[in-house]
């Protein structure tokens, strides 16, 4: 497993969860064969919790891959909801909207090819979750960009925040991914720091980061 959490750990929490069925279960199995990087169970639960938590309407995503975790927000966003992903493979794209129209989702889920520091960019409005997995070493570059497309009281997500463990102990780091591990590190300093942010470091999958914009920093009592 991934050096994130002891393995009897992850495997007792796996085997608590409800596994997916329907759409969602063939993705996961076509994502296991073909080796695409979608979230794994608990970040899926995790999310899930979150949107319900926070009743978030409005999501973005970066790093969209055939779009399991786009359809897996929408599902618990429920009525109402728009989930905005973004995606720079184009075959992955093609992949995403043919799933998002299997799961019914098309009306619900846009998917926007394009690379996503340029997109964002152009993105209007404010969103009430942003789920960030797209390109790891590129984190604190969209950071502004996020914040500002962040409603106040909105939640940023991301994954992969330790990197196989690589980001807590220079011992687990390779060296091809040296690059990677200190963009990450000063990524996860920057948010736990940021006075707009309140944020948490979860240890599942391969480590989650959890922030609320406007949190209580700085503020009295
Ligand atoms: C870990 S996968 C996303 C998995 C997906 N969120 C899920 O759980 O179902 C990361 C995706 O980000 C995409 N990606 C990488 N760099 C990107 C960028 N600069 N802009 C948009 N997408 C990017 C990759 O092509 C890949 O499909």
């Amino acid at each position: 497993m991934g050096n994130i959490s002891k393995d009897y750990v992850q495997e007792y929490i796996r085997a608590s969860l409800v596994p997916s069925e329907g759409i969602l279960k063939g993705m996961e199995d076509y994502a296991r064969e073909n080796r695409v990087p979608i979230v794994q169970p608990e970040v899926a639960r995790l999310l899930e919790v979150l949107i319900k938590g926070f009743k978030s309407k409005r999501i973005l995503e970066v790093g969209t891959a055939i779009g399991y975790s786009a359809i897996v927000m929408a599902k618990a966003a429920g009525d109402g909801c728009k989930v905005v992903s973004v995606e720079i493979d184009r075959d992955m794209v093609e992949r995403a909207r043919c799933n998002i129209k299997a799961a019914g989702l098309e009306n619900v889920i846009e998917v926007i090819e394009g690379d996503a520091l340029a997109v964002l960019e152009k993105l209007d409005g404010r969103f009430d979750l942003v789920f960030l997995d797209g390109a790891k070493g590129h984190y604190g570059e969209m950071l502004g960009t996020i914040l500002d497309l962040l409603a106040p009281g909105g939640a940023l997500v991301c994954d992969n925040v330790l990197f196989r463990g690589m980001v807590a102990s220079d011992s687990l780091v390779k060296r091809r991914k040296i690059t990677i591990v200190k963009r990450m590190r000063r990524f996860l300093e920057n948010i736990t720091r940021h006075p707009l942010l309140d944020t948490a470091i979860v240890p599942i999958g391969d480590g989650v980061s959890v922030s609320v914009k406007g949190g209580t920093k700085g503020e009295q009592g």
